[in-house]
């Protein structure tokens, strides 16, 4: 007989949806005051001294604020003014389809921000957020950038400046939180089209309409790409390589499913014997029914993670269920480990807001990955430890099973080949918070997905 748990007959009253609607608003303003922001550096004069203009139309129906350089060059000028007219174009549109609710009170807007700031000695990046408000809570935002070599009075794309291919971008990769998605696969394949700045510090792209929530920002630490910067670019970014920790190499493991009685055992052996931290994404149903498995994957001092009680997708339960498969899988860890599990992995990487916001609500970060070892497919030990090998980057965080025997078979030559390759490995929150720490950045908020 399962305990019952306090959290099944939860129905969501009126107030509940006001205070959801509520906190949508806020996040939209949020958004809008993060989107009409200047960046603090392109206060008072502008590196290279470009002004800039702000333009206001006030109708019935809308606004528009468009914030745009003033540059007497019309052959530079032209993109941008092409994309601005882009812009207003697609909002004037939506504006015209939305005419039966648009007056009275209700206006559509439309904010363009622009800044600029110096890239090297020879380029800096005019940067437009677009922020278009017509007839939903939250906007449309867009981010895209104009890099300009100043000497040469061209622009310049990323390729021009740094070596784009797989394995530059598989670093990238390791950047986003899990899967890259359809959208988002397709994006990385063109390197030029990419919206970038680039500082001492960090790399940063905007991917523009991969998620609904606004434009996908990137950061990728300076040392994790400074390979593959032209020499010159290196050297004006005033990066001295041998001080930011070129070498440090750190990727965590994560085993998800069990505990097992038959294979969690044989996997605490070999990170016993390498000793290696991981990290075990646990089922509340597992942990139940082996809590003896579970409490030594704590003693051993590996985290604990909550993987939901019955592996369902989440996005596919409803809210009520949600709550129930995330608390009740909790409460049977913290019986089992008396640890609390702090990050919850969603089975299948399912998320949606409302997965978000249970998570958020309980105290839990969201955790998916970034290398699939494929040993719930390929169950085979040399597949799997090619798969991790092809994979593996700085920063990763490798998706396995401590489920299958074969994912323990493949487990003392993928801890020795990445150990040769200069690999160490951290627990998954003690790789985020170094992670957090490199890419601290005093612009914008948070990373969207983080
Ligand atoms: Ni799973």
């Amino acid at each position: 007989m399962l305990k019952k748990i306090p959290f099944r007959r939860i129905r969501w009253p009126g107030w509940v949806v006001l205070i959801i609607i509520g906190f949508s608003f806020v996040y939209g303003m949020a958004q809008l005051v993060d989107a009409i922001r200047c960046d603090p550096e392109s206060e008072g004069s502008s590196p290279l001294g470009i002004d800039f203009k702000t333009e206001s139309t006030d109708k019935d129906t809308y606004t528009m604020t468009i914030k745009a350089p003033v540059i007497e060059d019309s052959h530079i000028n032209k993109p941008l003014k092409d994309w601005i007219k882009k812009e207003k174009k697609d909002f004037l549109k939506r504006v015209q389809e939305n005419k039966k609710e648009l007056g009275e009170g209700y206006r559509a807007h439309l904010i363009i921000q622009a800044d600029s700031r110096k890239s090297t000695h020879d380029t800096y990046t005019i940067m437009f957020h677009s922020y278009q408000l017509v007839n939903d809570v939250r906007g449309k935002e867009q981010v895209k950038t104009f890099t300009l070599d100043v000497s040469e009075k061209k622009f310049v794309k990323l390729p021009d400046i740094m070596t784009t291919n797989g394995e530059m971008i598989q670093v990238i990769r390791t950047r986003l939180q899990g899967q890259p998605n359809v959208k988002m696969q397709e994006a990385l394949k063109d390197p030029a089209s990419w919206n970038w700045t680039l500082n001492g510090k960090a790399l940063t792209l905007y991917f523009n309409d991969i998620e609904e929530a606004g434009p996908t920002r990137v950061e990728v630490p300076i040392h994790s790409i400074l390979p593959y910067l032209d020499d010159k670019i290196a050297e004006s970014l005033e990066v001295a390589k041998a001080s930011i920790g070129v070498g440090e190499k750190y990727v965590a493991l994560t085993f998800d499913d069990g505990p097992d009685p038959h294979v969690t055992p044989r996997i605490l052996n070999v990170l016993n014997e390498h000793d290696v931290p991981a990290t075990f994404f646990m089922l509340g149903s597992q942990a139940e029914k082996y809590p003896a498995v579970a409490k030594s994957v704590a003693e051993a001092g590996h985290e604990i993670g909550n993987h939901t009680d019955h592996h369902k997708d989440l996005t596919k339960i409803g809210r009520e269920q949600m709550v129930q498969e995330i608390l009740a899988s909790r409460q049977k860890i913290i019986g089992a480990t008396e640890e609390i599990p702090v990050i919850l992995r969603p089975p299948y990487g399912a998320i949606n807001r409302d997965v978000e916001t249970i998570a958020n609500d309980n105290g839990t970060s969201l955790v998916l990955w970034s290398v699939d070892s494929l040993d719930w497919k390929n169950k085979n030990a040399a597949a799997i430890n090619s798969v991790v090998e092809k994979e593996i980057a700085p920063g990763a965080i490798i998706l396995l099973h401590d489920v299958h025997s074969t994912t323990a078979d493949a487990l003392p030559t993928l801890l020795t080949t990445l150990e040769k390759e200069g690999y160490r490995f951290l627990t998954v929150s003690q790789l985020q918070s170094k992670l957090a720490a490199e890419t601290a950045s005093p612009f914008y908020g948070n990373m969207k997905k983080g």
